[in-house]
């Protein structure tokens, strides 16, 4: 799916589409009758070039999300300007009945704070980071967690899917080390981010947001994430559209990354590569590097399994074919806990390509 520029009616995924009934669904179906309410809802925004936003209420998880993203403006109107009532979030929850009528009241306050604010061109006094047009890393980081809580109620169907130990192994890379990754690599609106096995597609719209990236490619092979990432994609759009953010072109795709299709996109295009590749098999790490070695010049590439050996040899006729030859591998700045599937600080590298060395090699032996 890619990303429009300017989305007016904003509508999440299954926001047309209902999730299958659950137990909190029964009460609405009983009530729906009585009250004639529809399943779906909508937020009115109240941040600058904000936009109205759909969602389906048809279980608890995504009403604990409006919930949160409530309770977030809540929070950031300091001066109490728009005037939501923190006993309405408060007040007990029973059901959809009780959902509806808290969003009902933030809508008719937001409606009217923006009317007669609807000359103001910006709102960050208001807001703080979440008035500003531009995403910072927490600002970031919440929209993409909203987007993934949404599409994504149950995270466990991740885990349990795939069998452990294989390339398709799920596991996700936190959003504290991709903020240094970016910063170290100075990622910004030139950069063309692709990553290679990107799951659910979370890191790939952190970057269009965090980043504003020229553009932000995710392929991922298996069939459970890559369905998810198509609803990720959806909510963070939707949500970015919501808080009137600005956002970088993104795409996720499903594919295989050696697919034929991927080729000038990694090998042309891309500027920085990202591969969480510690869990890959041996055939798929070497298949990669046998791509790799295609890339432009100064195509920097982030893994979580080193591609080459830090401490550069000088080249010899055996070894000048070699993925060294025409890359230099560095370790990168790491945080704690910095993947979900362990506690131990796992190490990110840095490959440069570089084929300068290879070269002047060659001219070398000519002489
Ligand atoms: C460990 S997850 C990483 C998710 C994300 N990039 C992150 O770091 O948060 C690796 C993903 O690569 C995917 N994968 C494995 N082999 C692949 C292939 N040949 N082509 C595309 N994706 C692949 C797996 O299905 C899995 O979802």
């Amino acid at each position: 799916m890619t990303a429009d520029k300017n989305p007016k009616v904003i509508t999440t995924p299954d926001a047309a589409k209902p999730r299958a009934s659950t137990s909190s669904d029964e009460g609405l179906v009983k009530k729906k009758k009585y009250y004639g309410w529809r399943k779906n809802a909508s937020v009115r925004s109240v941040f600058y070039k904000g936009k109205t936003i759909n969602f389906p209420l048809c279980d608890t998880a995504m009403q604990s999300t409006v919930y949160r993203m409530l309770r977030l403006i809540e929070k950031t109107d300091k001066d109490d300007l728009i005037g939501i009532d923190v006993k309405w979030l408060d007040a007990e929850i029973n059901d959809l009945h009780d959902v509806r009528e808290c969003l009902y009241r933030c809508n008719v306050v937001a409606s009217l704070y923006k009317f007669e604010r609807r000359r103001e061109t910006s709102n960050p006094k208001r807001f703080g980071e979440w008035g500003k047009r531009n995403c910072n890393h927490t600002v970031a980081k919440r929209i993409v967690n909203f987007a993934s809580d949404c599409a994504v109620p149950c995270p466990d169907v991740l885990n349990n899917h795939y069998e452990s130990f294989s390339s398709e192994t799920y596991g996700e890379t936190n959003f504290n080390q991709m903020k240094l990754i970016c910063d170290e690599l100075k990622c910004d609106k030139n950069t063309v981010f692709v990553d290679l096995g990107s799951g659910i597609g979370k890191l790939v719209c952190y970057m269009a947001a965090y980043a504003r990236c020229k553009k932000s490619v995710g392929i991922e092979l298996s069939d459970v994430p890559a369905k998810y990432a198509n609803n990720v994609g959806q909510y963070f759009k939707s949500l970015m559209a919501f808080f009137g953010k600005r956002c970088g072109k993104f795409e996720l795709h499903q594919g295989n990354i050696l697919d034929e299709k991927f080729y000038h996109l990694i090998t042309e295009e891309a500027t920085v590569i990202f591969i969480n590749n510690v869990q890959f098999d041996e055939k798929l790490n070497f298949d990669i590097k046998h791509l790799l070695q295609y890339c432009k010049p100064g195509t920097k590439i982030v893994t979580t399994k080193a591609l080459g050996d830090v401490n550069q040899r000088p080249l010899t006729r055996r070894t000048c074919g070699d993925f060294d030859a025409l890359s230099v591998t560095r370790r990168m700045k790491s945080v704690a806990n910095n993947v979900s599937w362990t506690g131990r600080e796992v190490p990110f590298w840095c490959t440069t390509m570089d084929q300068k060395r290879v070269i002047a090699f060659f001219k070398k032996l000519r002489r």
